[in-house]
């Protein structure tokens, strides 16, 4: 994680809605994760271990999925996996210069044409799949050096994850495969290292398979990680703290495993130090010593006392870390950190959730991984950004629909203070499922982000006809999920009456859609706790108010599937409701694929709240309205209606406040009041002018927003979310591209063609404009704008320098150009692997 400046924090939410102003809290937020990203920063490198970030200097080149030929002569013959050894492509001597260099994460889906097959719909019309051999299968290649030093250490890859089916060859050996695209991966390189030389890596990927249903990418997605340990080491994912909280004092239950490689048993104990936010040694614990078998583990355990604990909570996302050490007479052999937070999180029947014993409701947004540009290939820098979008319209929680998310996800809700609820892929208790949940939740049991384990999404066969396996499956995998942590709730999102089948097993009952299922569900159990897994699928255009069928456009107003609910209909009823614990709204950011309700040549969702740049659409103001804490008002549509002089149009307003005005070329068209988790409307006759709606509170005007007729795109203006970045080689900046008129508005209507040149130490990764319908490549670094907005994505190098992003328009001479400057600033970049 790029080390963060006040100043890169305190904009990070700014320029989302157009209102600049932070909030109280929202700055008390901002000041606390600011807080633990410096005392992250300002923490050591855990030595002994070693942890180098495998990302960079890769070679990458498209194999082919039917064709030997194209796909480095491989399973040309019987012969390849015969001989150990003997894969040529991971050697030193094989030509790879014709190979393309990249840095990870990259995602190669999103560099493919788009292709008009309605088998693709769901994959945003990228041609992945059995029916795309030529761009299905994808190799990458690199070298490293291994110190002869290393010699005895246990030296392991690590993969977040990868899409999909990943075969890993090293030195010519074959070392092992890995088929679904979410679920973290480990090899034991050790035996296989070339130690005191050159070491050749190759990964093929094929993504001929999918998990999903939804936009998956395609590629090594995710980090990948070289870690070097002692033989005698700690095991991964085996350090738990489990703060149990009473009478103000938190006790800490400590866990960790110990793992033997080495060539005798030996003796290791474990010690933790706990330390706060500030860095300061707070508590510590330790065990006695334990003998190791040689292969063998061992589980150590012990206690520690934290008085006082400043509590975790989406306010104030206090986080502490334990400094895990095994020791053998008194010599560190490996030690690790830790992060946790101290909260309490309860599901009650009929108070619904509670965190740290308060009623919260779960303002929750479900979210796909990937972004306008990027795909599913997210510098962690991102993660904080589409977070910080989310809770500017008051969301507290996400859901990681329908996968293991990437860990700096988990990351940036646990110090930025958002709830999650965590998903799995596989809904089966079958070895794979299995032990993707398990990854799963070792992975991120520490995480006080993490407050509901999901065991799946939406399993007709399991909750209908096969309900019998369906409620075997469903316990197996309640039962391990309990066994791993007992400290959280399982659940599943189920689209079904929930009266069997898999929710036999479940802690708390989620709800997709159905509003007429909780009401009778609950009256029929009244003790057990209810909330909504998946709810609205409300669908809309950002900056469109007519449904437009054949150009593909859904109208802000009222768009919604037929299987969903608007945000005012599914949010009146959770919202009312005491005993439900609220829900997730499907969903919170745009995403590739399942262009519902359209098809060709949508290539992405509309289901957003937020467009696929983060871009706010008019439903975003209803959830900051009703979410949020602030008073709060937006009134839409613009008003730029040439041509429909005379006619009539809606004007809505969402609002906290109690009642609102609306103002038509200076004069009233009345004043509403507004009903509580709703919103108040007019029908306006359209002329050139403007529309203002004054908020009225307590009887007196606290907002005022305006729409005013703008005149033609007169000049770009650039706007950074941040304008220093780390020269660490993967921080980024956030560039909006916006078209103002010659007052300086934004015109809501622009659509030029821009084109873009960054200057400096960097490159230009992805560029977006939130449109649906728009197949212009994500990666030239060339845009329409849409309604008057795009982004461009930059990343600084490691080379610290200033970033120069132009922007000018291909073809209107009217438009004048624009320039943005973002300092990339010397940074100590993570140990990575050469
Ligand atoms: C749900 C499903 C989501 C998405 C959504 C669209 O049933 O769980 O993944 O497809 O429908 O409305």
């Amino acid at each position: 994680m790029p080390r963060l400046t006040r100043r890169d924090v305190l904009r990070s939410g700014i320029g989302v809605s157009g209102a600049a102003m932070l909030s109280r809290s929202a700055f008390a937020r901002i000041h606390a994760l600011l807080q633990a990203a410096e005392n992250d920063a300002a923490l050591p490198a855990i030595a002994p271990r070693e942890k180098l970030l495998a990302d960079f200097g890769w070679k990458f080149k498209l194999g082919n999925a039917d064709d030997f030929a194209k796909d480095l002569d491989f399973g040309k013959d019987q012969g390849d996996f015969a001989k150990t050894g003997d894969f040529k492509f991971a050697k030193a001597g094989f030509d790879d210069s014709s190979w393309r260099s990249l840095n990870l994460p990259h995602d190669w889906a999103v560099e493919l044409p788009f292709v008009w097959d309605e088998d693709l719909k769901s994959h945003g019309y990228k041609p992945l799949g059995r029916k795309y051999p030529a761009t299905s299968v994808g190799w990458y290649r690199r070298s490293f050096d291994i110190p002869a030093s290393d010699t005895g250490r246990r030296i392991t890859l690590q993969f977040d994850g990868a899409f999909r089916s990943a075969l890993v060859f090293l030195n010519g050996c074959f070392i092992g495969r890995n088929d679904n695209g979410y679920a973290p991966f480990t090899f034991d390189l050790t035996d296989f290292l070339h130690y005191g030389g050159k070491n050749y890596l190759v990964v093929r990927m094929d993504a001929s398979f999918g998990d999903g249903w939804f936009y998956e990418g395609a590629g090594l997605y995710r980090h990948v990680w070289l870690v070097k340990q002692d033989s005698l080491h700690l095991g991964q994912w085996e350090s738990y703290v489990r703060p149990k909280l009473e009478n103000g004092t938190a006790t800490l239950e400590l866990g960790a495993v110990v793992e033997n490689h080495g060539k005798s048993g030996e003796s290791g104990r474990v010690r933790w130090q706990i330390l706060d936010a500030d860095g300061k040694a707070v508590a510590s614990a330790d065990t006695p010593a334990q003998t190791v078998a040689v292969d063998g583990k061992a589980a150590f355990t012990a206690t520690a006392r934290l008085p006082h604990p400043a509590l975790w909570s989406p306010d104030t996302p206090h986080l502490y870390s334990a400094v895990v050490t095994l020791e053998t007479d008194g010599k560190p052999r490996d030690a690790e950190r830790v992060a946790f937070g101290v909260r309490t999180a309860r599901f009650d029947a009929d108070r619904g959730f509670l965190l740290n014993d308060k009623p919260l409701k779960i303002q929750g947004t479900c979210n796909h991984q990937d972004h306008a540009g990027v795909g599913a290939a997210l510098p962690d820098r991102l993660q904080y950004f589409r977070i910080g979008v989310l809770q500017e319209m008051g969301c507290n929680g996400v859901r990681t629909s329908h996968n293991m998310p990437t860990p700096e996800w988990v990351e940036a809700c646990d110090r930025m203070g958002m709830l999650m609820m965590c998903e799995t892929r596989q809904m089966s208790s079958n070895p794979e499922g299995m032990a993707q949940l398990e990854a799963m939740v070792k992975r991120y049991r520490n995480s006080p982000s993490v407050i509901i384990w999901s065991i799946g999404n939406e399993e007709w066969e399991l909750q209908g006809p096969m309900a019998e396996q369906g409620a075997r499956i469903g316990a197996e995998m309640v039962e391990r999920c309990h066994e791993l942590d007992p400290t959280r709730v399982v659940s599943a999102a189920v689209n079904g009456d929930n009266l069997q089948g898999v929710s036999n097993a479940l802690d708390i009952i989620g709800f997709n859609y159905r509003l007429d299922g909780p009401d009778k569900y609950h009256a029929k159990f009244p003790k057990r706790p209810l909330y909504g897994s998946e709810t609205s699928s409300a669908i809309s255009t950002r900056g469109i108010y007519s449904t437009d069928k054949l150009r593909n456009w859904v109208n802000s107003y009222d768009g919604v599937v037929p299987w969903g609910e608007t945000p005012e209909a599914w949010w009146t009823f959770y919202g009312t409701r005491e005993w439900e614990a609220g829900g997730f709204a499907w969903t919170g950011f745009d995403y590739r694929g399942e262009p519902t309700p359209y098809g060709w040549p949508s290539i992405n969702s509309q289901f957003g709240i937020v467009d696929m740049c983060g871009f706010p659409k008019d439903y975003f103001f209803y959830y900051k309205a009703w979410w949020g804490k602030e008073p709060s008002l937006h009134v839409f549509p613009h008003w730029n209606w040439e041509g429909r002089e005379g006619e009539e149009i809606a004007v809505w307003v969402y609002s906290n406040l109690d009642e609102v005005e609306l103002f038509v070329n200076g004069s009233s068209a009345g004043s509403k009041k507004v009903p509580h988790l709703g919103h108040v409307e007019w029908k306006v006759k359209y002329a050139p002018g403007a529309i203002e709606a004054r908020g009225i509170k307590d009887g007196k005007v606290v907002l005022t927003e305006k729409r005013e007729t703008t005149g033609p795109a007169a000049a770009l203006r650039l706007t950074a979310d941040r304008s220093t970045i780390q020269a660490d080689g993967e921080d980024i900046a956030m560039i909006r591209v916006e078209a103002l008129d010659s007052a300086g508005r934004l015109v809501p209507l622009a659509d030029q063609l821009l084109e873009f040149k960054l200057t400096g130490p960097g490159a230009i990764i992805g560029v977006g404009n939130g449109d649906p319908n728009c197949q212009e490549s994500d990666k030239e670094p060339q845009r329409s704008l849409f309604n008057g907005l795009a982004q461009v994505i930059v990343q600084g190098s490691k080379t610290a320098g200033d970033l120069t992003l132009e922007a000018w328009p291909k073809d209107d001479d009217h438009l004048q150009s624009a320039k943005i400057t973002v300092t990339s600033q010397a940074a100590q970049p993570r140990p990575a692997l050469i």
